[in-house]
């Protein structure tokens, strides 16, 4: 009997004698002057690959071996063997070989030699087909998973909020519009600006930079909730950690101060790394390669107290560590990249979470603090990526918030609905939002943030 297997189940030992079929892409084919061709499959289920022996008195050996190139896919069946070579527990002697897609060697963009990661995103289409993305792709996989697992396992109601938005979240301006307003000959008001109230939904509707408002709404009602989902933002800004379409995690909790807060978000963050850890070594290690201090990182991440720091404290130490920063630092400031990258990396060599920020520099929905000039906001920051959580506990009362919607120029009318949360059984609570891809980076240790989404959206670069 053959046995259909993958290539991580042939690379165990629980299939050694068996009568295997494989199929997957062949990485690089070698022939022996011995009377045997070497072929590397893989086929996306692990880094590694299986090596499958072609012995050269197969009938239509030579008609199969010429074809089988680098990126052609087959089908393979033999026997899985107990493997003598080093760094592989198992090989496959085959008794047949089908091509099933030929691969023109000759042009063919993924050659042997490495690529360097600014070539492969001009072939996005084929590079999860290298070592780099296949392990990103499965890591990113194991992530998602195991953030579902998390908030299952504590109690949490998964909602889907929407994707289409009237509001704006974060009040910084930087959405995208939807509209079925046909460009070239808008509807136009009395003053000729483009009559809004003529598009589809009757009003300016946008793509959502968070769905945080709509989960409070499911949050005052049921407790637990998060939503998991993309998010987009007009942000024209072409740094290596920001996309304009990236997915976020938010939990919102009720009856919850910032304190416990703080609580959910390190034990979140220690939870995915560990995780990935055990359930992706292999592509762990991998990376382990190109950054030696990988895995201790993420293991020292795993086994600290995250250190617990106000915005004051932190940007007293800013002024008095020597550093000449780019952007320099005083009490009001948004704090910038290499201010949070010098505290967590080079002052705490930790973790940090940051909170109790400026009033002015923080959306409207954070709660005032009692001394009126700080809100309980948090930013949980990590070597190498700096911000990768932002959070807050919300503002509850009715008066207060509306006193900062003024403040911030919204139209309260619009958050009537937002307000009625604070009307009707109003009650402490909080949230955070995980960028999933700076969490990705930081655990695979990817500079860029091209790099750890399957197609990634930045100003000027929407191809696919
Ligand atoms: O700090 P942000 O803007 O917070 C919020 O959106 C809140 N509504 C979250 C909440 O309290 N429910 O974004 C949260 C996180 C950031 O810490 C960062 O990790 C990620 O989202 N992020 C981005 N990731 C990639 N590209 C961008 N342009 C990002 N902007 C934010
Ligand atoms: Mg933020």
């Amino acid at each position: 009997m053959t046995i259909k297997i993958s290539v991580a189940a042939a690379r165990g030992v629980e299939f050694i004698d068996s009568q295997v079929q494989l199929s997957g892409w062949v990485r690089t084919r070698r022939d022996s002057k011995a009377g045997f061709s070497f072929v590397e499959l893989n086929d996306g289920t692990s880094l590694g690959n299986i090596q499958i022996i072609v012995p050269q008195s197969l009938p239509d050996y030579e008609t199969i071996i010429k074809s089988i190139t680098p990126g052609s896919s087959i089908l393979a069946e033999g026997v899985l063997k107990a493997s003598p070579a080093k760094g592989q527990n198992t090989e496959v002697e085959a008794t047949s070989i089908k091509l099933i897609g030929g691969s023109d060697a000759a042009v063919y963009p993924l050659q042997k030699k490495g690529h360097s990661l600014e070539f492969l995103r001009s072939i996005a289409h084929l590079r999860v087909r290298t070592n780099t993305f296949g392990a990103v792709a499965r890591i990113r996989n194991t992530v998602s998973y195991s953030i579902h697992r998390f908030f299952q396992d504590n109690g949490f109601i998964y909602v889907h909020t929407p994707i289409i938005t009237a509001s704006d979240c974060e009040g910084a301006g930087q959405m995208f519009r939807v509209t079925t307003i046909d460009a070239n000959n808008p509807p136009r008001d009395a003053d000729g600006k483009i009559d809004y109230s003529k598009d589809f939904f009757g009003k300016s509707s946008y793509l959502t930079v968070s769905g945080q408002l709509n989960v409070e709404t499911y949050c005052i009602g049921l407790g637990k909730v998060y939503t998991f989902g993309p998010t987009f933002r007009a942000e024209n800004s072409n740094t290596s950690r920001h996309a304009a379409e990236f997915w976020m995690i938010e939990p919102e909790i009720a009856f919850c101060e910032l304190p416990e807060n703080m609580d959910w978000a390190e034990r979140f963050l220690k939870r995915l790394i560990s995780d990935v850890l055990t359930e992706r070594r292999e592509d762990i290690e991998f990376f382990n390669k190109t950054d030696s201090t990988l895995i201790d990182t993420l293991n020292h991440v795993v086994a600290s107290n995250f250190v617990r720091l106000t915005y004051t404290d932190a940007v007293s130490i800013l002024e008095k560590c020597g550093r000449k920063f780019d952007y320099q630092v005083s009490w009001g400031i948004d704090l910038q990249s290499e201010h949070e990258r010098y505290l967590t990396e080079e002052h705490f060599k930790s973790p940090v979470i940051l909170y109790d920020y400026p009033r002015t520099i923080k959306p409207f929905y954070m709660r005032l603090n009692s001394d009126g000039r700080t809100v309980r906001a948090m930013d949980v920051l990590v070597p190498k990526v700096g911000e990768i959580i932002g959070g807050s506990e919300r503002e509850y009362r009715l008066d207060v918030l509306e006193e900062r919607m003024r403040e911030q120029k919204l139209e309260i009318e619009a958050y009537n609905w937002y307000a009625d949360l604070r009307r009707y059984g109003t009650a402490p609570h909080s949230g955070f939002g995980l960028g999933l891809e700076r969490a990705l980076m930081f655990i695979t240790g990817i500079a860029n943030i091209r790099d750890v989404l399957p197609f990634p959206r930045t100003p000027g670069n929407c191809d696919y």
